[in-house]
């Protein structure tokens, strides 16, 4: 295929590497690329960022974070916010998280008043249920049309079920409310490139599970109601599901029962602990724990590959550092390390598509909370949108471990030379 890629390599602390060298230190490696045969074919709007629908009164440890950075109240006339996502054309925004399980949409089959999420200690995931008026829905489409972006829902699977002593959601999944959300939706005119359902309710779950054969059992009866509602409309929307943290026997089940029904299957990526960890920017740092994420995409892979399935896999959403990440850390230049590594290594493991929380909201924001301005990672993204094409290149390294390299071919016109991009941390 010729020269035609982009190699991405960056690293960082070379300085451990070279301790007793004062100034301008040289460190030698070389990067070596198979370029006869692609390892993984990424989409081309393969960076999505999220949504969420976390109020201002989500706090993780005394800290509030996420501002006025909900779907339901994120100032859409912010032209930083707009530019911010037209500069992608496209970027894919996962609309959901947490508290999607816990929205009800305001329409005419919803007979109650449309209430916010209030705040209860005593509730599942800490809050009651809240509402999505259908004003805010024309509204966000509206903003979403203008911004260019591919819309991934996530609708609220726990609705008709219930909940267990034992922490289990037990029961079929009661489609009506969100029928009536995707035949509004349709009836609009708004278009919506996939519907998933459910978020982290896999495996163990948060808060909650679902199990695997009920799952597959609910994702069939999404995709036969989203056949049916957009009948004569082509291309149909994509189903998706579970969205939640990958455990081997729960997704081999699930894809094995959803088999053609399924179109890809998300998982949620926070390996490096809860925000408040005081040793957060030692891992991101540490080569040896970023590699350890490669062994859940690997099991993955070939958890999909022996399955009768025909699904292919995204990050459904992936903010490293949960509970809100950490502020100057999660939002801050050391994060790019996690994150551009995070993306090179999706793609190696054949990942189509990989959604970073959050687009804005939290302490891991690729924009600001509360000013819209860019974060470092926002240009990270950006550039690594720019600049890497659809074919992904086997590569490998041999050097100090800190430096990372990943090579796709060109986004756009064949390149006849090889371009570097190198980011480094003196
Ligand atoms: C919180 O939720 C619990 C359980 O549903 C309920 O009994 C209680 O009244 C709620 N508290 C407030 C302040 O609304
Ligand atoms: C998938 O399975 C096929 C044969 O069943 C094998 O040749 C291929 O290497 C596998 N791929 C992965 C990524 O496991």
């Amino acid at each position: 295929m010729g020269l035609c890629f982009w190699v991405f390599v960056f690293g960082y602390s070379f300085s451990t590497v070279n301790a007793d060298t004062a100034g301008g230190a040289n460190v030698e490696g070389t990067v070596f690329i198979d370029g006869k045969a692609h390892i993984g074919k990424i989409d081309n709007d393969f960076v999505c960022a999220t949504l969420d629908w976390w109020p201002p009164e989500k706090c993780d440890y005394g800290t509030c974070s996420w501002g006025h950075a909900s779907l339901l109240n994120l100032d859409l006339n912010n032209k930083i916010l707009l530019n911010a996502i037209k500069a992608f054309t496209p970027l894919k925004l996962r609309l959901g998280g947490t508290l999607q399980d816990k929205v009800i949409y305001d329409t005419e089959d919803h007979r109650l008043p449309c209430t916010h999420f209030v705040k209860n200690t005593s509730q599942l995931f800490g809050f009651t249920q809240g509402c999505l008026p259908l004003y805010r829905w024309d509204e966000l489409n509206t903003f979403f049309k203008i911004s260019g972006a591919v819309i991934i829902f996530g609708l609220n699977a726990l609705s008709g079920r219930s909940i267990r002593p034992d922490g289990s959601a037990v029961g079929a999944w009661d489609s009506s409310n969100a029928e009536s959300l995707i035949r509004y939706t349709v009836k609009k005119g708004y278009d919506i490139s996939a519907w998933e359902l459910g978020n982290e309710l896999s495996g163990n779950g948060v808060g909650t599970r679902v199990a695997a054969n009920q799952y597959a059992a609910d994702s069939i009866s999404l995709r036969n109601l989203v056949q049916d509602i957009y009948s004569g409309v082509e291309p149909k929307p994509q189903i998706i599901a579970p969205g939640g943290f990958f455990d081997q026997n729960w997704f081999k089940e699930f894809l094995d029962k959803t088999t053609k029904s399924l179109d890809v299957i998300t998982h949620h990526i926070y390996n490096l602990g809860p925000g408040v960890d005081t040793h957060l920017i030692e891992k991101i740092l540490d080569p040896s724990y970023l590699d350890g994420e490669a062994n859940t995409f690997s099991r993955l892979q070939r958890t999909i590959n022996s399955s009768a399935s025909s699904a292919t896999s995204w990050v459904g959403e992936a903010g490293g550092a949960y509970n809100s990440g950490r502020n100057l850390v999660t939002n801050a230049f050391v994060f790019s390390f996690w994150y551009l590594d995070q993306l090179g290594m999706a793609s190696a493991y054949d990942t189509k598509t990989y959604c970073r929380q959050t687009l804005i909201g939290g302490n891991y924001g690729l924009l600001n909370t509360n000013t819209f301005v860019p974060n470092p990672d926002y240009y990270s993204a950006l550039l690594w949108h720019r600049l890497m094409g659809r074919n992904v290149l086997s590569t490998s390294f041999s050097g100090p471990k800190k430096i990372r390299a990943y090579a796709h071919c060109a986004k756009q016109s064949v390149s006849s030379r090889i371009q570097a991009s190198i980011i480094k941390n003196h």
